[in-house]
């Protein structure tokens, strides 16, 4: 196959695997087939046992064989990256001694698991020792635009993307240099957002989207209408301003 990076030798192979933002539709045919069929899958959860590409998955999980096996790798809700690096490294040990036995695992990853996604972190651990292959999810960015019905980009328009807990200045400068720019992790940062549009003047230009595709899905297009206090984990900005009217 193609995408797979191969070591030549008969071990399992790790497949990465994009669920998508949300919306269990979400989830492309190849994804739903590789899920059902894992004997078994893997996933990160917080320290509650939650995992939100698990919940995505759950209809594919659901037609899945009864002994599948699960590997879960908890994730410390922490910024320390020292317990982070633990976490994975237990994780990749967990997940190379099912590779050795021959036997494949999938690895769920909510939206597309190389952007911003936790499953970099496993693959750089395994993918120089194993067989390894990603497939591409639909990531929370696409759905956004999508839920707007606004294109992200269109002919010479730039776009960017930053994440909220980026300093003032590095948001400034994307709000100031680029047509659309989509700011993730906005939650803790949102009222310092919130000031930073009004001080680029981009503030008419910016939605507020959170928890798209799933049942608590918030999309906010008035600001004003917005709390100044933090939102959740699972939420973004999109700040578009076209050239010129898109129907020209
Ligand atoms: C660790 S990143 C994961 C990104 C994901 N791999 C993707 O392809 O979209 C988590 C951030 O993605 C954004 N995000 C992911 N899913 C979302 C959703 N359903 N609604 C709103 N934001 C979402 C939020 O900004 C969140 O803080």
């Amino acid at each position: 196959m193609k995408t797979a990076i191969s070591n030549g030798s008969a071990t399992g192979r790790l497949i990465g695997v994009g669920v998508g933002p949300g919306d269990p539709e979400l989830l492309t045919l190849k994804a739903f087939r590789l899920i059902k069929d894992a004997a078994v899958i893997s996933y990160i959860t917080n320290d509650r046992g939650l995992s939100q590409a698990k919940q995505i998955a759950r209809e594919a999980l659901q037609c899945a064989p009864k002994n599948q096996r699960h590997i879960e790798i908890v994730m410390p809700m922490s910024t320390d990256r020292t317990l982070a690096n633990r976490a994975y490294d237990q994780g990749a040990q967990a997940i190379q001694a099912i590779l050795e036995s021959g036997n494949d695992v999938v690895f769920l990853c909510e939206g597309d698991p190389l952007f911003f996604g936790s499953f970099a972190y496993i693959l750089a651990r395994i993918k120089e020792k194993f067989t390894c292959q990603v497939v591409a999810g639909i990531t929370s960015i696409n759905a956004a635009s999508a839920a707007l019905m606004d294109p992200l980009t269109l002919q010479q328009e730039t776009f960017t993307v930053v994440n909220g807990r980026q300093s003032d200045q590095l948001i400034e400068q994307a709000l100031r240099h680029h047509d659309t720019v989509v700011i993730m992790k906005a939650g803790q940062a949102r009222t310092r957002i919130l000031a930073l549009l009004k001080a680029t003047n981009r503030y008419q230009d910016a939605s507020y989207l959170e928890y798209i595709g799933r049942e608590n899905e918030r999309i906010v297009t008035d600001l004003d209408q917005l709390g100044i206090e933090a939102g959740p984990y699972f939420s973004l900005f999109i700040v578009c301003r076209h050239q010129r009217p898109f129907f020209t």
